[in-house]
């Protein structure tokens, strides 16, 4: 039976987490509205609105993506029934993004069309929309249904580039200041890792919990010397100095940190929740005994 609403389940009953995460998906849209209309968004109030809406479309993207990995780590099974809402959000985000582009191009269709063909950053990001489209049309349960489910996993697995696409956008459209791309490349490192490693170490795609410590460094480790290399290819800065940056005290906080931050902040999440999932189970044991 189809779920009639987005916050019930197949038994039109309401589930809050669901209810939950439906309501939050408005609150970057809502807060770009009234930050407009209140006159919060600066100097480029336009300009200021489509990148929040650009950041909320790759965040989006990658909360999709963590989905399957935090519902393991944390042992939190429930959390696939917001994948879904979350990815079609992604999508929704970057039409948004792209009306208010429109917008700010004074509805010139046929210049914004132009536009798309001839800079590069913005073909890529049409590129990554229309993949989003594609998945976005084809997530109801009649179209899981239609395509069959190996063929619409192997549709959906288009996530992959979609992200990859979406971080090369917000690369190049940063120029100078890479700090959060580079912080989101890393994490897609994360993502794309979790998978692989899980592929070939985990126990029916479960990775034990001591890998995803280990992914937090790798990840760090890979978002260092891809930070490196780039400034050394475009500015021809010496490797080893900006490597020694992640060491720095001056240097504010670098996105290898970050990256290495948010995966050990995961994969302790995911360490307690492990223990308090072996207290219960002990303590039931006992309570039998
Ligand atoms: C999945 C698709 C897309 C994603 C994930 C995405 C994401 C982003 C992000 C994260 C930013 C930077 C925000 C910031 O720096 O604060 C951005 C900027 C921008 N994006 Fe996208 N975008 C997508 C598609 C598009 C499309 C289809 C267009 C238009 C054809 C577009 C046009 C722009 C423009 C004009 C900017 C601002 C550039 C500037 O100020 O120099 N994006 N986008």
């Amino acid at each position: 039976m189809p779920t009639a609403f987005p916050w019930t389940d197949h038994n039109r009953r309401l589930v809050p987490l669901k209810l939950a995460v439906f309501v939050a998906l408005f609150g970057p849209a809502a807060w770009v509205v009234f930050a407009y209309g209140a006159g919060l968004l600066g100097a480029r109030p336009l300009n200021e609105a489509i990148h929040e809406a650009g950041l909320w479309t790759i965040r989006l993207i990658f909360l999709a993506l963590a989905v399957s990995p935090l519902r393991q780590i944390w042992q939190w099974p429930r959390l696939i029934l917001v994948r879904r809402m979350v990815g079609v959000a992604a999508f929704a985000y970057a039409l948004f993004h792209l009306s208010l582009y429109v917008t700010s191009e004074s509805f010139d269709v046929g210049k914004v069309a132009s536009e798309i063909v001839s800079r590069v950053y913005l073909t890529i990001g049409f590129a990554a929309l229309l993949g989003l489209s594609a998945l976005a049309a084809t997530s109801t349960d009649g179209m899981v249904r239609r395509l069959g489910g190996r063929r619409w996993q192997r549709l959906h697995r288009l996530v992959y580039p979609i992200a990859v696409l979406a971080v090369i956008h917000f690369s190049f459209q940063a120029k100078l200041d890479l700090w959060e791309p580079t912080v989101m490349a890393g994490l897609l490192g994360w993502l794309l890792g979790y998978r692989v490693l899980a592929w070939r170490f985990g126990i029916r795609g479960y990775l034990a919990w001591p890998w995803v410590v280990v992914l937090a460094v790798i990840a760090a480790i890979g978002t260092a010397l891809g930070e490196a290399a780039y400034f050394h290819l475009a500015f021809h800065a010496p490797l080893m100095r900006v490597l020694a940056a992640d060491f720095s005290r001056t240097t504010g906080l670098r996105p290898a940190v970050v990256v290495l931050a948010i995966g050990l902040a995961v994969s302790a999440i995911g360490g307690l929740r492990r223990l308090s999932v072996q207290h219960g189970q002990r303590r039931l044991r006992a309570s039998r005994v």
